[in-house]
């Protein structure tokens, strides 16, 4: 029979093998192709949501209460002896007005960094960057507040 002669069957084996070249290169170009991805600047734009941690609010208790109060405020132990009151950390009002790299500054270069009064004390050599980054978190949930 013509059909199964061997000069068919070696044409159809080489059809089969261009057939699976060209097709398997084809996609293998695909699978090659890099993943789509964000763009960087895009990636900078969105940073990670700080979560404020139970050891956060603790240290806000052993460091920040006895002036701004347990509740944040402003009414601590030591309110009554400085010469500027600390700030309420619950009044939205004002805090609205402020920036959280303001508050971050505050915090860990002390209240002169802002223009504020020195009996708010610099923190940057007792706590972490990433702590600090917390604090202003949670004074953001005490006022209930961003800034405007
Ligand atoms: C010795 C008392 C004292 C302690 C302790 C203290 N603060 Fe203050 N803080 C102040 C005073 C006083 C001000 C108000 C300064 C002003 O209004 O000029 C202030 C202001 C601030 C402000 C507002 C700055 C602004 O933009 O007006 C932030 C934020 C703040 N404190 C955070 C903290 C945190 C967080 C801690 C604990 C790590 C802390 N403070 C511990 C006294 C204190």
């Amino acid at each position: 029979m013509k059909k199964s002669s061997p000069t068919f069957i070696l044409s159809y084996c080489v059809f089969l093998i261009v057939v699976g070249i060209t097709g398997c290169s084809e996609k293998s170009a695909e699978e090659t192709r890099p993943p789509l991805k964000s763009p960087a600047y895009l990636e900078e734009a969105t940073p990670e949501p700080v979560v404020v941690s139970e050891k956060t609010r603790e240290t806000y208790q052993w460091y920040c209460a006895q002036c701004h109060g347990i509740q944040g405020k402003g009414d601590g132990i030591n309110a009554k002896f400085l010469t500027v009151p600390p700030r309420n950390h619950t009044k939205a009002k004002y805090l609205e007005t402020r920036t959280d790299k303001q508050f971050f500054e505050a915090i860990k270069f002390g209240g002169l960094s802002v223009g504020r009064a020195p009996c708010m004390p610099a923190w940057g050599n007792t706590m972490s960057d990433s702590t600090i980054h917390e604090l202003v978190r949670y004074i953001r949930e005490l006022c209930q507040c961003e800034a405007l």
